[in-house]
């Protein structure tokens, strides 16, 4: 056990900052073994205290080795600060001086990949949250802004680039070999968005012309082995800026914006002013080694990090409560990006299918917390699927509530109000009011108050006054720290359809106007009934369409109601959610026959929504993808009070084998209508479409014994143009129980393959995901792999992270050995990267979700981590939480 409690850090307790920082000018010295950081701070104190009552400047620092300090060009000696673990204290005098500051640090031994440090043979930053104490002793929160000028100086030879934020203004030769390059970034930032990358980089060029006539270098930097890969980030970077301009008026604002690729990232990627740096799995996209779906995230996290240039750094947060102001809104805006690319609603089926069985499960668990979080012990532990998911989905509801015109009006008064400031979500929230006339102090509870609310509706259909009455009541279970919960606004998009399945024109009592035939009504209360009026015949009701906002909706529709939905509602998403939760009334009553020892039956209705479903030629072919698509077993594991992996692995894996045998024929019958993939691949949404369902269809054929099946997978594998489809030939065929084409077809892509490392990390996960027995022992194996190396975050998740999240059978394998392995690991990462091995423990953190032996063996594993020495914070708070 760690012998200090680490502190907790409140909202309620902030405070402005007692000195602020003009200018900021750094000069790095990297060398093989150590780099010096030289740095000249501009200050002055914000503070009105004079004389005794002058506040004490507590410099934010940690790992630093202190080489010198001078205040106003004078040379402090020890005794005039104080140091410690995490902070520099000293007294000046003077209301504005110069403080300049020397620290020696060892990047090559930062395998936290915070601060400076080394991914391969080049240096590079990460910064936020609270990186930068790791580089100088600082102000590093982000109510300080400054303007930064950085030098960097570095051996020629390896580092021939040398990149900071903002742009180049002068640069040179030393001697030795060595060289140097001056970056200035006009604009005042917060030390998280600082950015250094020096290194052997191949450089891809371009330019973006701005809508007011600019014109932008835009650069991607990369290793040279990879400059084939870059040409989808550039162009979904140009798409992005242009989108921006037309959706949002908003303007990149320097000369030059650059990416860089770095193979070793905690995250996706990081939107350090004109530098963004990303995990090279964000960037690199070639049809040979990625699939659609790396494809799709290439664009949007290009897309993401772009757009945080207003959405997080023109306009910051002011303390890290106000994480999602940055997050959620630039969630919200990519989403909105990536639907305005590619197919709307297939992009709101995928968003909600991730946050219903993540989030919802994150919000229902122990570390369940706000949007706006009121407390948190380690703020990188606070990068979640809460504030950036649900906190996009707030968004998303005031955009659903003020539409369009009202929303943008809205943002265009938050960016010109608060341009160059470090604001909250309040503050968000204030813009959108007055911009708009409107009051949204109500709707702000879903920035404080945590958990999923429950929203039940019935309905009655009175024939004499032809009158629907559909009445609400909201409720919202306890989460830590919040017993009670007060009414959300809920807005519920909906319509009426009557017998045929169209909408019927709706007009509500008591208002003069009709609504047409979609509304949105905002439910506001804890109960409350809305009455439509003439309304001719009993209709049924198509509810929160387009997921409208991120609740559980429960309405006692029949199986038949449902599948009238999914074969008729207008509305594409909601057919879709018919569908899906047909399935989910399936497969949970079969779960409950399997439990009662009774033999399974299908319900025949599904299958026949099924049929027709793949033989209705007008329908998008990605979206008949997504219906067949069975709700995932971590759903089906968040929708149980107490979730039976066993019976839900068995009955999930039983009616996908009886859909694939009753359907065999229309299956077959899409793979001759879709037809071979054409020579050319095209990243567009009609081919990804295509491939989608021919995948799909060929997951099912696969599971039936035919041999033709299994000659059309090892074909699509041996004969694909593009990793999407060899990619899924390879899924199938692992999961397979055909041995002896398994090994040849992994042992065949792994050969061809070895030196692409994020090919590698797919064919670690596709193994480690597979749920046939052994799987523990497969992983355990190649972890001896000489492809995977523990301290690459990409092969973690690759490999550990598939297992605990995709394996539920193995994971939750009855002797616990699947926690043990998992724990193990945890603890080995603890000492090399806290952030990953905080991550790791996210499933473990599921256990009161189990049988009370899983229960009794998961918290055993979260016990033995918690006795161990020296854990981080973000491992101790973690497992601490989950223990409470
Ligand atoms: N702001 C980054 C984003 O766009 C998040 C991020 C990148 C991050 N790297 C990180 C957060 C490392 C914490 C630690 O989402
Ligand atoms: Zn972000």
């Amino acid at each position: 056990m760690r012998t200090e409690q680490p502190q907790t850090i409140y909202l309620k307790d902030y405070q402005q900052p007692d000195y602020l920082i003009d200018e900021t000018h750094l000069t790095f010295e990297l060398f093989e073994d150590h780099a010096l950081v030289h740095s000249r701070l501009f200050m002055h104190r914000n503070s009105q205290e004079q004389g005794a009552g002058l506040p004490p400047l507590v410099l934010h620092g940690q790992q630093l080795e202190l080489r010198s300090v001078a205040l106003d060009e004078h040379a402090l000696s020890a005794a005039d600060y104080q140091q410690d673990e995490d902070s520099l204290t000293l007294q000046p005098q003077a209301p504005e001086f110069e403080l300049a500051i020397t620290t020696r640090i060892e990047p090559q031994n930062n395998t936290a990949l915070e601060g400076l440090y080394k991914s391969g043979g080049m240096f590079c930053t990460q910064c936020e949250a609270e990186g930068f104490r790791k580089i100088t002793y600082y102000l590093d929160r982000p109510d300080v802004m400054s303007r930064f000028t950085t030098t960097v100086m570095a051996e020629r030879g390896a580092y021939p680039v040398l990149l900071s934020n903002g742009n180049l203004i002068a640069s040179g030769d030393h001697e030795g070999g060595r060289h140097w390059a001056t970056w200035e970034d006009p604009f005042p930032k917060p030390a998280y968005l600082f950015a250094l990358v020096a290194g052997d980089l191949y450089r891809i060029d371009d330019s973006f012309t701005t809508m007011s006539g600019r014109d932008v270098e835009l650069r991607i930097y990369v290793e040279p082995e990879n400059r084939e890969q870059c040409a989808h980030a550039m162009d979904s970077l140009k798409r992005a800026m242009r989108w921006d301009e037309q959706v949002y008026g908003r303007e990149y604002d320097l000369d030059i914006f650059m990416i860089v690729a770095v193979n070793d990232f905690n995250m996706g990627a990081m939107e350090n002013k004109g530098l963004n740096i990303f995990n090279s799995s964000c960037v690199l996209a070639h049809p040979d080694t990625a699939t659609d779906m790396a494809f799709q995230r290439v664009e949007a996290v290009v897309a993401h990090e772009y757009f945080h240039n207003w959405s997080g750094n023109r306009v910051t947060c002011r303390d890290w409560f106000q994480l999602s102001l940055k997050e959620g809104l630039t969630v919200f805006r990519d989403a909105e990006f990536s639907a305005d690319m590619n197919s709307r609603t297939v992009k709101r089926i995928e968003d909600v299918t991730f946050l219903r069985s993540n989030q919802f499960a994150e919000d229902a668990g122990p570390m369940a917390h706000p949007v706006r979080p009121d407390s948190f012990i380690e703020i990188s532990n606070f990068y979640t699927l809460t504030i950036y998911e649900k906190g996009a989905e707030v968004v998303r509801m005031l955009h659903t509530l003020l539409g369009p015109e009202g929303f943008r009006k809205g943002t265009d008064l938050y960016f010109e109000r608060h341009d160059g400031q470090a604001v909250t979500c309040d503050d968000f929230v204030a813009a959108l009011e007055d911009a708009n006339g409107v009051d949204f102090s109500q709707f702000k509870r879903w920035y404080s108050q945590a958990g999923t609310p429950v929203l039940e509706v019935d309905s009655h259909y009175d024939a004499a006054s032809s009158t629907f009455q559909l009445r609400c009541r909201q409720s919202c279970p306890a989460t830590p720290g919040q017993p009670e919960k007060q009414p959300f606004v809920i807005p519920l998009r909906m319509a009426l359809l009557d017998g045929e399945g169209r909408e019927i024109p709706l007009k509500l009592a008591g208002e003069g106007q009709g609504r047409g035939t979609e509304t949105v009504l905002a439910v506001t209360e804890a109960e409350q009934v809305f009455v439509f009026e003439n309304v001719s015949e009993q209709p049924l009701p198509s509810l929160l369409r387009g997921f409208s906002a991120p609740v559980k909706l429960v309405y006692p529709y029949s199986r038949d109601d449902r599948v009238f939905l999914a074969m008729h509602d207008p509305d594409g998403f909601n057919r879709w959610e018919a569908a899906q939760s047909l399935a989910v009334d399936v497969l949970q009553g079969l779960i409950q026959i399997h439990q009662a020892g009774r033999p399974l039956l299908l319900d025949q209705r599904l299958l026949e929504m099924y049929r027709s479903v793949l033989l209705d030629p007008q329908l998008d072919p990605a979206m008949v993808a997504e219906i067949l698509r069975l709700p995932s077993e971590a759903y089906l594991i968040e929708l149980a009070e107490v979730a039976d992996v066993d019976a839900i692995h068995h009955v999930r894996e039983w009616a996908r084998l009886e859909l694939a045998k009753a359907l065999v024929e229309p299956l077959w019958l899409v793979v001759q209508r879709l037809g071979a993939e054409p020579g050319s691949y095209s990243a567009d949404a009609a081919a990804m479409a295509r491939r989608s369902l021919r995948n799909t269809v060929l997951g099912y054929l696969m599971l039936t014994d035919a041999p033709a099946a299994l000659s059309a997978c090892v074909q699509q594998f041996v004969e694909a143009g593009n990793m999407t489809d060899r990619q899924a030939a390879l899924v199938a065929l692992v999961n397979s129980p055909h041995e002896q084409q398994k090994h040849a077809a992994l042992q065949e892509f792994a050969q061809r393959w070895s030196d692409y490392p994020l090919v590698m990390d797919m064919w670690f996960s596709i193994q480690a995901s597979s749920p046939l027995p052994g799987g523990l022992e497969r992983v355990q194996g190649l972890m001896k792999h000489p492809a995977f190396n523990i301290r690459n975050p990409n092969k973690v998740r690759a490999l550990i992270g598939a297992f605990a999240n995709q394996n539920l059978a193995n994971f939750h394998r009855a002797d616990g050995e699947g926690y043990r392995f998992v724990a193990e690991r945890i603890i080995e990462l603890d000492r090399l990267n806290p952030q990953i091995a905080s991550r790791m423990l996210t499933p473990l953190t599921r256990w009161r979700k189990f049988d009370p032996a899983r229960q009794e063996l998961m918290r055993a594993e979260l016990t033995r981590i918690l006795a161990c020495e020296e854990l981080s914070t973000d491992v101790y708070e973690v497992v601490s939480k989950s223990l409470a």
